[in-house]
């Protein structure tokens, strides 16, 4: 049994030893690119939530310190609002691919600029529909190479499941996908497809958190360690960004191993089943 800083909770065994030495130290205190990002994203439009600015900070954080790295893609950029804090993660020799169909050049231009990210990274544009990105070079040059993608585009169920193919290529072996508008009341098509796909394709991906908006997957070969980072780090990572939640592991594995996140919920950082709150099983 492994301890979690909160009191009176453990947490089950994780499913693979690996989870436990894949860190490099605890790294319970907010990333100094949180509060770099949280200066500037005040001065971009957007669609990009503090409790969801949060958990991205949290995982990718996460990412630097067990030292997973790639390209980074998000399919809906907008004025490049949620692009920025993934311009602060990206590392020399790191392209991030850019796609949206209505592309604002000059305003991602800027929202980048303000993110100053490291020299060597290549920020790549694509004015296209998503759809069109399965015949893309693109797909091909980074194949299985990317180790953030975010889906923000269209929020149809057949686009949702057109970008999910997509980042099926793309995805890394130790990579997440992010998709916006998850458990959204006011398109519930985007759940749905999410949801469906996962059931039809368990090969590709694992859901393992969602929460503020968000569906958070990792491929199954590798999703223990993103579900260890969960029950393990992510409430106390939260608390150190300053936000007051609850991150939930309400039932057992075998029935769905996912986290929920969201605020703070019968004053717990870390809540199990009704039937068993205190213990986090995954
Ligand atoms: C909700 S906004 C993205 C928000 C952005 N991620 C942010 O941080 O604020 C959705 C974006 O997706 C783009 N979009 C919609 N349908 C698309 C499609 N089929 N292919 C590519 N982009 C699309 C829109 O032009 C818009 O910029």
């Amino acid at each position: 049994m492994s301890q979690t800083q909160a009191p009176n909770l453990t947490t089950a065994p994780a499913q693979n030893a690996s989870a436990t030495t894949l860190m490099q130290g605890t790294g319970n205190g907010a990333s100094s690119v949180y509060s770099s990002y949280l200066k500037i994203t005040g001065g971009i439009e957007g669609w990009f939530g503090d409790g969801a600015i949060a958990v991205w900070d949290s995982l990718l954080d996460f990412q630097r310190r067990a030292k997973i790295t790639g390209h980074m893609l998000e399919i809906g950029v907008h004025h490049g609002k949620s692009a920025a804090l993934m311009a602060m993660y990206a590392q020399p020799g790191n392209k991030v691919l850019l796609v949206d169909y209505a592309l604002k050049a000059a305003k991602i231009e800027r929202a980048l600029a303000a993110a100053q990210p490291a020299p060597g990274v290549e920020f790549v544009t694509a004015e296209c529909d998503s759809r069109e990105l399965g015949v893309s070079p693109l797909v091909v040059q980074t194949y299985r190479q990317h180790r953030w993608i975010h889906i923000d585009g269209e929020h149809s169920a057949g686009a949702v499941t057109n970008d999910m193919r997509i980042a099926n290529q793309l995805l890394a072996s130790d990579g997440v996908l992010v998709i916006d508008d998850f458990f959204s009341w006011l398109y519930p098509q985007v759940t749905e497809a999410v949801l469906r796909y996962v059931r039809q394709n368990p090969d590709d991906f694992a859901l393992f958190l969602c929460g503020f908006n968000k569906a958070y997957l990792a491929r199954p070969h590798f999703v223990h360690n993103y579900l260890q980072f969960c029950a393990a780090e992510l409430p106390e990572a939260l608390a150190a960004r300053g936000q007051e939640t609850t991150v939930g592991k309400t039932t057992y594995p075998a029935e769905m191993n996912v986290f929920g996140v969201g605020p703070r919920f019968q004053g717990k950082a870390l809540r199990g089943p009704d039937w068993e709150d205190n213990l986090v099983r995954f």
